[in-house]
């Protein structure tokens, strides 16, 4: 099927924009809260209302295009991912920091055709920054062109990790490892609360390295072909190649520091998407 890309994203930015204004009029009001795969792992009114709309404003121009969305998931909609169109979104990336009212939360859109990711949109509408890619043709930030830091070594990075959703034992002794590694060698650790945030500073060069596992699709597509498209490299944390359905992700300002810190991880495999 033919995807006018361009078409795409010029419905995208009008949805997530409608979106974003809904997002940031709600971001101090007190939330009501769903849990989803564990207790810490947030789902709003909100969240919900805005996948409804982007998916209900796709659908109008594209029928046939296919959906992967958080929301959608978490209602127990379990989509495979196939070589069709499909829009992999997350409403509100950062759901824990909307819930608290951290003012840092973003849209995350991506669209992958024939099996490759070609398109993504992250909008963070607190700030009003708005990042999108298209395969080929680079990475903007408010339409002004980014690219990714280009250090090549830890001693010279700032650090994003998250601490995730994710509560067993095993899991949190393999992320302190992980973090502790990092921090021993690196500037500085950040912490954003969104993935997609996370991706979208690695493409704009605020970030040197980014890993994290046991995230989800809709939070990667995006950030994935926007740091590709600043130049940047995104891998497994393994060394692999990244596959988006494995919800793991490593994501660098270069190939070097990819290459210096993978083998250094312990490595967490969560049931893929
Ligand atoms: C979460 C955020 C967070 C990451 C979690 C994600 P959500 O997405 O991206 O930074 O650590 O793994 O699930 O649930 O806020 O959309």
């Amino acid at each position: 099927e033919e995807v006018n890309l361009h078409e795409c994203l010029e419905l995208i930015t009008r949805l997530s924009r409608h979106a974003g204004k809904i997002i940031k009029s709600r971001i101090n009001e007190k939330k009501t809260i769903e849990t989803k795969a564990s207790s810490i792992d947030f789902v709003t009114e909100t969240d919900q209302e805005v996948e409804k709309l982007l998916i209900e404003g796709i659908k109008q121009k594209y029928p046939h295009h296919k959906f992967i969305g958080e929301e959608s998931f978490a209602a127990g909609i379990k989509e495979e991912l196939t070589c069709a169109p499909t829009w992999v979104i997350d409403p509100v990336d950062g759901t824990t920091n909307f819930v608290h009212s951290y003012p840092n939360v973003c849209i995350s859109i991506g669209l992958v055709v024939g099996c490759d990711i070609k398109l993504g949109v992250i909008y963070n509408p607190i700030l009003d920054m708005f990042f999108r890619a298209i395969k080929g043709e680079g990475s903007f930030l408010n339409d002004e062109p980014i690219k990714v830091s280009g250090v090549k070594q830890l001693t010279d990075a700032l650090v994003a990790v998250e601490f995730g959703s994710v509560r067993s034992e095993e899991f949190r002794n393999i992320v302190n490892h992980n973090i502790n590694y990092l921090a021993t060698n690196a500037h500085g650790i950040r912490s954003g609360g969104s993935a997609a945030w996370n991706l979208a500073q690695v493409a704009r060069g605020g970030i040197d390295l980014y890993v994290e596992m046991g995230i989800h699709a809709w939070d990667m597509a995006a950030g994935y072909i926007i740091v590709r498209e600043a130049g940047g490299t995104v891998i497994d944390p393994a060394g692999n190649d990244f596959k988006l359905m494995d919800r793991r992700i490593l994501a660098t300002s270069s190939i070097e520091i990819a290459e210096e810190v993978y083998s250094k991880f312990q490595q967490y495999y969560p049931e893929h998407d």
